[in-house]
């Protein structure tokens, strides 16, 4: 199995780096990298300073650690500012899929700052950062429960439920602080009603008694909150537990370290990029912020600046906002996005708006920020969302958009029920109001601007569902004026190109990749990014890609679409053809292979116009064609890229 000495393609590493990030699924198992609750620590930070590179210094040590081990603490800075983190994997994880599950993590975390720490839950790791060390702390008023799945089951499956929770946690305090188990109860009902999954999993700082602390109180909260519902979660300070009636456990390994050293090889790669880019984000950040501040030293900024604003309609007072939002309150969020979170939020005049909440507060770079808003704020276009302005110099940063009462295209395409109310014609409408918005912002707005973060989620439609595009502009201003590596953290697993995610390498080319995944996805109904519990089925561009090879398209068409009734359905069927080859003519591995979005357009629009045949999204070229051949389907294709880059790497 070692010894099969394989000549690799050039694009190869890079290509597998997509495919392990964009699937969010691995070469084993399932990385289970959905996050579960985000915690925030209640306290700010105490001096951003020192604050920042602090935090950054130990995610950076910590992902060395989980790359060896699945699991790592490491402490940087003293005092006020200190930085204590820890970050684990739940023990059936393999190294791999702990690595990917640990970089979701990491980009989600930071989004508590300027809070001075806080912890996310995942499906399938955990990570904490304070500034103070909790490694021993097992309890506390966080400890809170997610049921999740709300089907209602029998007392069967109570039965089985309370049997495996009780055998897992007896038996993880003795064996490393994880257990497993499964559990059967009665012997005439169903499977599923009958047998529950279950995962149990202290964090490695706490002792054998602190953890079972922890688990008991954890398995008796589960139970009282969640049964009879078919899954439960216990978050709790220092563990994490899980029922299902759903088997979620990643399938114990069989030669469990064989393939160790080239996942880490892999995987150090990629958790570097992850890493780096969120390292440069916020190192950016500060270095900007140090610049401004020298800048700001013997000039009269702040006070012209003020006077600026004080006469600017783009300028929202930060109490205006605050009412206007009900103190920011949980009830009227609208979403989470790159930058921020997003609320709904009513004027006095009656007028509704959103109100982004940014991560990042720009209160020292008032003036840039401002210059930023007011620029973005020009870019006016029907198939764009309009921002309204912002509260530049408050305590915290917002930006204020219009708001549009169908919100976002992902609560559509993705839902069984909604996904009716979008017929074909609608879909197609959306699909060529997107393009028209993007080639605006590409090709004809006085700044060229690069979205970098196309995806469902941020295509939203007005009253008459039509598309407009959210969030465009906002990464150039947390970008570094001189390099263009500082993607920051803008981007969406699933959705980025590949020149962008393994290089950094930014032109509209990613925009467009973006935009043909979007479209497959509209057609399709599905979505790039999905971590489905034991799947292996290949990634949405390839299975576009191989369904379009074979000709069989129609059976990858969105059901909610019910194109078969309709009337003219050679006409919708013709038009489903062409806006799939679009699509895979946009996700063309080679950057300089796919098409403009005016390009993009104009196919679009004439409808008789012959399209050039798509080359291979990435991963499909010959070589890997070669392996899925040989091999006996997509789990086995997946083990077969790991054996040959093992043979590769391993010798050196
Ligand atoms: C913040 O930290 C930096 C770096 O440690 C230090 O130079 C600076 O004096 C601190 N500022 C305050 C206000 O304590
Ligand atoms: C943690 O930070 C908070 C606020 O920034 C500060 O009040 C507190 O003293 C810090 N804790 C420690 C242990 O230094
Ligand atoms: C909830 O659980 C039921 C079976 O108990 C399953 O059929 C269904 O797909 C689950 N729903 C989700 C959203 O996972
Ligand atoms: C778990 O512990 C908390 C105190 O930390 C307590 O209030 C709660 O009642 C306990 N839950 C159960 C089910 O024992």
């Amino acid at each position: 199995m070692k010894k099969e000495s394989t000549h690799l393609h050039p694009l190869y590493l890079p290509c597998l780096l997509i495919f392990l990030l964009s699937s969010l699924r691995s070469i084993t198992g399932d990385a289970r990298a959905r996050a579960v609750k985000v915690t925030c620590s209640p306290l700010l930070e105490h001096n951003a300073t020192a604050y920042v590179p602090n935090f950054v210094a130990t995610m950076e040590k910590i992902s060395q650690q989980v790359q060896i081990s699945g699991y790592g603490v490491a402490l940087t800075g003293s005092g006020p500012d200190a930085n204590y983190g820890l970050a684990q994997c739940y023990g059936d994880l393999s190294l791999n899929d702990c690595v990917l599950c640990y970089a979701e993590a990491r980009t989600i975390l930071p989004q508590c700052y300027p809070q001075n720490g806080g912890r996310i839950f995942l499906d399938g790791c955990f990570m904490r950062a304070e500034n103070y060390s909790f490694y021993n702390e097992f309890k506390g008023p966080e400890d809170n429960i997610v049921c999740g799945n709300t089907t209602r089951k029998t007392q069967t499956f109570g039965e089985a439920v309370r049997q495996g929770l009780k055998n897992a946690v007896d038996a993880a305090p003795g064996s490393g602080g994880y257990a497993r188990a499964s559990a059967k109860a009665g012997g005439s009902e169903s499977e599923s009603e009958s047998s529950a999954f279950v995962l149990a999993n202290c964090w490695r700082t706490l002792s054998p008694d602190s953890c079972k602390q922890c688990l008991e109180n954890a398995s008796a909260s589960v139970v009282k909150r969640c049964l009879p519902w078919s899954e439960g979660r216990a978050l709790h300070t220092g563990c994490f537990l899980r029922y299902s009636d759903q088997d979620f456990l990643n399938k114990i390994p069989r030669n469990g370290r064989s393939k160790g050293s080239v996942v880490v090889i892999v995987v150090s790669v990629l958790s570097s990029v992850v890493v780096f880019m969120v390292g440069i984000a916020i190192s950016v950040y500060v270095c900007k912020r140090r610049t401004i501040q020298k800048k700001r030293r013997g000039s009269n900024d702040v006070e012209k600046m003020a006077k600026t604003l004080k006469d600017s309609s783009l300028n929202f007072k930060y109490s205006t906002l605050e009412k206007a939002t009900g103190s920011f309150d949980e009830a009227n969020k609208l979403g989470q996005g790159g930058f921020g979170t997003v609320y709904k939020g009513v004027l006095q005049d009656g007028r509704d708006i959103a109100v982004k909440r940014l991560f990042f507060n720009n209160r020292h770079r008032a003036t840039d920020f401002y210059n930023e808003v007011n620029m973005i704020s020009t870019v006016e276009h029907k198939n764009l969302v309009r921002l309204l302005g912002c509260s530049c110099a408050g305590p915290e940063s917002l930006l204020v958009y219009e708001y549009l009462q169908n919100k976002s295209l992902d609560r559509f395409i993705f839902d069984v029920n909604r996904g009716k109310t979008l017929d074909w014609q609608r879909r197609y409408m959306i699909i060529v109001g997107t393009a028209e918005g993007l080639v605006y912002l590409h090709e004809q707005s006085s700044v060229k601007i690069i979205h970098r973060d196309i995806k469902a989620s941020n295509i939203l439609l007005d009253s008459k569902l039509q598309a407009k595009i959210a969030d465009f502009g906002l990464a150039r201003s947390f970008q570094d004026d001189k390099s263009h590596i500082s993607t920051a953290i803008a981007g969406t697993l699933g959705y980025m190109a590949p020149e962008y995610l393994a290089h950094g390498q930014l032109t509209e080319m990613v925009d467009v990749y973006s935009f043909g995944v979007l479209v497959l996805e509209i057609v399709t109904g599905k979505q790039n990014t999905k971590s489905k519990i034991s799947d292996y089925s290949d990634s949405l561009i390839t299975e576009a890609w191989k369904h379009f090879q074979s000709g069989d398209l129609e059976e990858i068409y969105d059901p909610n679409l019910n194109w078969k009734n309709e009337i003219d359905s050679h006409v919708m069927e013709k038009e489903m053809l062409r806006v799939v080859q679009i699509g895979l003519l946009c996700t063309q591995e080679v950057p300089s292979l796919r098409p403009s979005m005016s390009k993009v357009l104009y196919m679009l629009k004439n409808k008789e116009e012959i399209l050039p045949s798509p080359s291979n999204p990435p991963f499909m070229d010959e070589r890997v064609m070669e392996f899925r051949d040989g091999s006996d389907g997509g789990s086995a294709a997946c083990a077969s890229l790991a054996t040959v880059s093992q043979s590769s790497f391993y010798g050196r």
